[in-house]
């Protein structure tokens, strides 16, 4: 039996930023308000597509771990807001960095996509089925917001991160994980009007709106994560005092504070940008871990545990053991094309149909 080591790391936010200031400049919302109830000041918006996100990162991740795209036996992808359907998002991040010999596959989890493709892949290289994975996680969910729904349209941005997995026969990687879904409360976060389920030929298809509660989420969040949390130490027998870092999910600075406050893990042990990208979904956990690294808050053999939740409503939680080494064998050089348009500009054609549509449909 193999430990799945986290042997190469890479990220990559588009550049363009989007203020809560900007945001009230078209919806009736404040940052006093956005601030105030999620702790979120801006967010990025992307300017190219989730693949191009994916790609950057892939190659930051392979130039850490030092490893050729042709190597990679594996190419998962964890997202809600592919490139596409058909094909797949992976096939296509594979066809671009050159990674013949790998499978690819993607996954939907929404926000849990990285916690639940590291406990598969960890799992596929304990069983010594694959050597060299690619687990990428990320968002375009700019794209699928609906820009005249203030309840949900301030909270989420786009990012993406990467991870390469390879076999150790260390204690080191993923120690235990726990997934799950609370699918009673599926409807509390729910994209509509796109889909198999919809009637494709009818006006509204397309027009995607997001049924939210956030209040439920919220309070079912912080349960699940920290039960989950609890587990996953228990299962490796470490207790939370050993826990260098937290690496948690980031949808709202609130639900981090309840959740350090239930583990009694202290402030300064948790990681938290949802500050400057708002909530990316797949992306939070790996861009976290990322400038975790980074910044040198991870030490060769800490203990890092990390959850979140998301739409389903899934759950999910692990406890890593960092490997002996916390800096990239290479630097990569790969970057996004560059930005000519602020947030606003990318987003006006969305803003102006979003709100034309919205306006259509109370004047019936
Ligand atoms: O990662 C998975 C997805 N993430 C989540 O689901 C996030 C989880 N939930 C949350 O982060 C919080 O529940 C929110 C930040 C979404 C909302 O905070 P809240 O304290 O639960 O506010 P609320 O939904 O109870 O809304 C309070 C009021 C309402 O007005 P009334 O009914 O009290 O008059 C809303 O209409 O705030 C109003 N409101 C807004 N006001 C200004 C809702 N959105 C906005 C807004 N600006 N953007």
């Amino acid at each position: 039996m193999y430990h799945a080591e986290i042997t190469g790391w890479g990220m990559c936010v588009p550049p363009a930023r989007l203020t809560n200031d900007d945001l009230a400049t078209f919806l009736d919302t404040s940052d006093e308000w956005i601030t105030s109830r999620s702790g979120i000041r801006e967010r990025r918006v992307s300017h190219v597509n989730f693949s191009q996100l994916g790609l950057v990162s892939a190659q930051r991740a392979l130039a850490a771990a030092d490893i050729d795209a042709n190597e990679l036996d594996l190419v998962m992808v964890a997202s809600l807001t592919n490139d596409s359907y058909c094909p797949n998002t992976a096939s296509i991040i594979q066809d671009l960095l050159g990674a013949r010999k790998a499978a690819a596959l993607d996954i939907n989890t929404a926000c849990t996509g990285f916690l639940y493709g590291l406990h598969l892949c960890s799992s596929l290289i304990a069983t010594g089925q694959h050597r060299k994975i690619l687990l990428v996680g990320g968002e375009y969910i700019t794209h699928y917001l609906n820009w005249s729904q203030r309840s949900s349209a301030i909270l989420f941005g786009d990012a993406c991160g990467a991870v390469i997995l390879q076999p150790n026969s260390e204690r080191v990687g993923l120690l235990s994980s726990r997934i799950g879904c609370e699918a009673d409360a599926r409807n509390a976060i729910q994209i509509t009007n796109f889909g198999s389920a919809y009637e494709r030929l009818s006006d509204d298809f397309l027009y995607v709106r997001w049924n939210f509660d956030g209040r439920e989420v919220f309070k079912r969040a912080v349960k699940s994560m920290a039960q989950a949390c609890l587990e996953v130490l228990e299962e490796a027998g470490v207790s939370i005092d050993e826990v260098a870092l937290v690496v948690p999910h980031q949808a709202n600075k609130r639900i981090l504070d309840a959740l350090a406050a239930r583990l009694g893990v202290p402030a300064d042990k948790v990681v938290i940008n949802v500050d400057k990208y708002g909530n990316t979904s797949a992306a939070t956990i790996p861009v976290a871990l990322v400038e975790a690294l980074e910044e040198g808050r991870i030490k060769p053999g800490d203990y890092v545990l990390s959850a979140a939740f998301g739409a389903g409503l899934t759950w999910a939680a692990g406890l890593l053991r960092w490997g002996s080494r916390v800096t990239p064998l290479q630097a990569s050089d790969a970057e996004l094309p560059p930005c000519d348009k602020t947030a606003l500009e990318l987003l006006a054609p969305h803003i102006e149909r979003h709100q034309e549509y919205a306006s259509r449909k109370t004047s019936k």
